[in-house]
């Protein structure tokens, strides 16, 4: 079924909008249509967390709950979803949700303005977790900046939720909640609102068919980068098709030779899925934007953006990964070593879209990879590395070698690759892969970072990859 009226729930009931503006964020529907002030508006592009709310998932006849910035998500994204305000967490009897009073007990909030956005990454975390150990806490607030009371209290009123009643209104309401999303769950829609096209297919021959007709569409998954476009550019997005309400495409499977991550896969599954695989992949993962990012974002928009310093960009590089393109009739696998063009352009061509990435597996060997910015928590790379190798009898058999941050597009160090590969592991020898980094990259100087501090960080990062190799005694570096 189509429909041009977008339906979702709030405060127990079904709400329609027809037409929705398709270049309209849900925090100024928000604010300015339901008058619900108290989600905030702080950078207005995902970095401070004042706006975040949750959304009501129906996911196998149960409710995902994830925290949002509803700052950089279109309005017409709520389709078919439960919007939760902080507003709403206060109970029909007036009691206060047990995440807002902890944060009244343990003194979490001052000025109060970054305390919404708290409260409701911290409810997040209420509902999908029954214990709440210091790294979910610190992962669950990641995504939000205070700037007057400091983490301290807050973290002490998350960690005293142990300790609280986790049947809140939510629970007990869940059974009704989820026949109404039930009865919204269906439809397709197509919106025409003046100059402006939104649609949102359901399945993937939908999606090729309005693709072939509205070749110029901008793709739009998680929108935590294309969104900006609206809300920091200032321009317009006049045609746009959401990939993230096709369900078909939302899916890790893994076969004996990759593991395949569909395109609409929010980043906060991989991150655990992969962790068994590569574990320093999840690592990178858990410094990926935060939470309210990593629940929308997906490996395929970080792919197609082609940013140079796209994080799971340099790791997908060393693990061979391939991107599968679609159109109406074709599909093409290439590695993804092909696909960067140069700054932002990649080989994907009008009509096509990523369908999903093939992440090879590589049983003998060593994986790792690292993150340099400027900010432990929510900070783009100054410098990302990761190097894939086979060690054999302290020689080396294979090796893929790549960086973020040091050139146009994410890029192996096909140099530095040459001089590693069949040698063995010595200082001599890693000293020599320092030096050939320099004729692989000419790093820039940004706000981020000088070429020059780049090219000593990407050298470093070289030798600490081969010093905890050998560390964990899997080989011995001689003199
Ligand atoms: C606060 C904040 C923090 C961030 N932190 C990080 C970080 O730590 N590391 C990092 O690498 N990035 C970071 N980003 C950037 C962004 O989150 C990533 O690039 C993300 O992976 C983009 O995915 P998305 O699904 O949101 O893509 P979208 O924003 O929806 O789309 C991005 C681009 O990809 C295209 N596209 C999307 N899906 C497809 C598809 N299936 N086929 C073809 N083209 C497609 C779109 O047309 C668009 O051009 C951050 C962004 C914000 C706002
Ligand atoms: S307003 Fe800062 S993250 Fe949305
Ligand atoms: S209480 Fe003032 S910014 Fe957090």
């Amino acid at each position: 079924m189509t429909s041009n009226t977008i339906k979702f729930v709030h405060e127990d009931r079904i709400l329609e909008i027809k037409n929705p503006n398709p270049n309209e964020t849900i925090l100024n529907y928000v604010r300015t249509k339901l008058r619900k002030t108290g989600t905030k508006e702080g950078c207005a592009e995902g970095g401070c967390g004042a706006c975040t709310i949750v959304l009501g998932e129906l996911k196998n006849n149960n409710i995902n709950y994830i925290a949002i910035n509803s700052c950089i998500m279109f309005l017409p994204t709520l389709q078919g979803k439960q919007l939760i305000l902080v507003e709403d967490l206060i109970s029909k009897n007036g009691s206060l949700h047990p995440v807002q009073q902890a944060m009244v007990d343990y003194h979490g909030s001052q000025c109060g303005f970054c305390t919404p956005g708290f409260v409701m990454s911290l409810f997040s975390m209420f509902k999908n977790n029954s214990r709440f150990k210091a790294n979910e806490i610190k992962d669950s607030i990641s995504g939000n900046l205070c700037r007057c009371t400091g983490y301290q209290p807050i973290i002490k009123a998350a960690k005293s939720l142990n300790n609280r009643n986790k049947t809140d209104h939510f629970t007990k309401n869940k059974k009704n909640m989820i026949s109404l999303l039930k009865k919204i769950n269906n439809e397709s829609i197509v919106i025409y609102k003046k100059d402006k096209k939104y649609f949102a297919p359901r399945y993937v021959q939908e999606l090729k068919k309005i693709l072939k007709k509205n070749i110029n569409s901008h793709l739009l998954s998680g929108g935590t980068d294309l969104a900006l476009t609206v809300t920091k550019e200032r321009k317009d997005l006049n045609s746009v098709i959401y990939m993230n309400s096709i369900d078909e495409l939302n899916y890790i499977k893994n076969g004996k030779k990759y593991i395949e991550v569909g395109a609409t896969t929010p980043l906060i599954k991989f991150e655990d899925y992969i962790q068994k695989y590569y574990s320093d992949f999840t690592t990178i993962l858990k410094r990926y934007g935060s939470p309210q990012i990593r629940n929308v974002a997906t490996v395929a928009g970080n792919i197609a953006t082609a940013s140079p310093i796209g994080d799971t960009l340099p790791l997908l590089l060393s693990l061979d990964a391939k991107v599968v393109l679609k159109s109406i009739k074709k599909t093409k696998i290439i590695p993804l070593n092909n696909f960067f063009l140069g700054y932002r352009k990649t080989k994907l061509k009008k009509g096509q879209f990523i369908d999903s990435v093939r992440i090879p597996l590589f049983p003998k060997n060593i994986f790792k990879a690292y993150k340099v910015s400027k900010r432990f928590d929510d900070d783009i790379s100054s410098v990302c590395a990761s190097f894939n190798l086979e060690v054999q009898n302290k020689k080396i058999k294979n090796i893929r070698v790549a960086y973020g941050g040091m050139a146009s597009i994410p890029k192996r160090a096909k140099y530095c690759e040459k001089i590693l590969l069949n040698s063995l592991i010595t200082e001599q020898n890693i000293n020599k892969a320092k030096k050939a980094l320099e004729q692989d990259f000419k790093p820039i100087n940004d706000m981020r970072a000088s070429g020059k501090y780049r090219m000593e960080v990407a050298k470093n990062l070289l030798q600490k990859c081969f010093l905890e190799i050998e560390q964990k005694k899997l080989i011995r570096i001689n003199n």
